[in-house]
């Protein structure tokens, strides 16, 4: 305690807190350069502070700036989503639903290709997000209905591309031993877990390249 409430004590306390105001301060603008510097900086007067406080406050003061430097490294930036287009496989329920709700509300021109463009899941989709986001009927293991959907994003987004394809429709088997599966089983979720996928992707890769879009690929180990 006495180490602490000395003037060094003091010092080093006091000068830690303005470099993790500062920290904080410029993680709220854009971190560059400036920022990064900042953390070297707070780090190494919290190394030459420790040198001279006890070590109770020592560890402290070190657990404070564990702390303050996770903090500023987890900070991501996301990409700015004005006029990017998106579109979301399997938006009925689950993971495909959520993140179209999410997308739309980041500011995206989400296309959520449903399962059944009646169902609720869809209905919710018209019902609670933006006039941007499109609710498109799209069984992927229907090529008619993939050639349709492609006309409508095209129309939509005429010369600015696709950003982004989530294939994440897909469907999960019976959880079971594979000698009791029946064949049936497998074909379905062959046809629509990889040749559905498959058939999206191709249809939609030209608008994909003319905004060097990305493609992602939800599946799982279950299937
Ligand atoms: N949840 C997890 O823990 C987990 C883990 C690993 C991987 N994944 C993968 O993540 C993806 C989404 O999973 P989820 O948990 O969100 O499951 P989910 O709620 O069942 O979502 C899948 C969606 O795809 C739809 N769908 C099924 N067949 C389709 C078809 N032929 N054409 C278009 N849409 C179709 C489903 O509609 P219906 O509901 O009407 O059938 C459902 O809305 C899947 O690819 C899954 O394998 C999930
Ligand atoms: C995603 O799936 C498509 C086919 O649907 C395939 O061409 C592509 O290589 C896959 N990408 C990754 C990273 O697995």
């Amino acid at each position: 305690m006495g180490t602490f409430f000395s003037e060094p004590g003091w010092l080093c306390l006091t000068v830690t807190a303005v470099l993790g105001g500062t920290i904080f301060c410029k993680l709220k603008k854009s971190q560059g350069q400036v920022g990064r510097k900042v953390v070297c900086l707070a780090g190494l007067w919290g190394g030459a502070c420790l040198l001279r406080l006890s070590l109770f406050w020592g560890l402290i003061l070190f657990s404070l700036s564990c702390f303050l430097v996770y903090t500023y490294f987890s900070g991501q930036e996301l990409l700015p989503a004005d006029q990017k287009a998106v579109l979301i496989t399997g938006g009925d329920s689950g993971i495909g639903h959520a993140l179209s709700k999410y997308l739309d509300e980041l500011g995206f021109t989400v296309f959520a290709g449903v399962l059944d463009e009646k169902g609720s899941g869809a209905e919710e989709l018209r019902r609670t997000c933006s006039k941007r986001l499109s609710v498109l009927q799209l069984d992927i293991t229907n090529p008619q209905q993939i050639k349709d959907a492609h006309s409508k994003v095209k129309e939509k987004v005429q010369n600015g591309g696709l950003w982004a394809v989530v294939n994440n429709a897909g469907v999960l088997g019976l959880p079971t031993d594979g000698e009791l599966i029946p064949m049936t089983e497998y074909k379905r979720c062959m046809a629509v877990n990889f040749f559905g996928a498959v058939e999206v992707t191709k249809a939609f890769l030209p608008l994909l390249r003319k905004s060097k879009g990305r493609l992602v690929n939800i599946s799982s180990m279950a299937v």
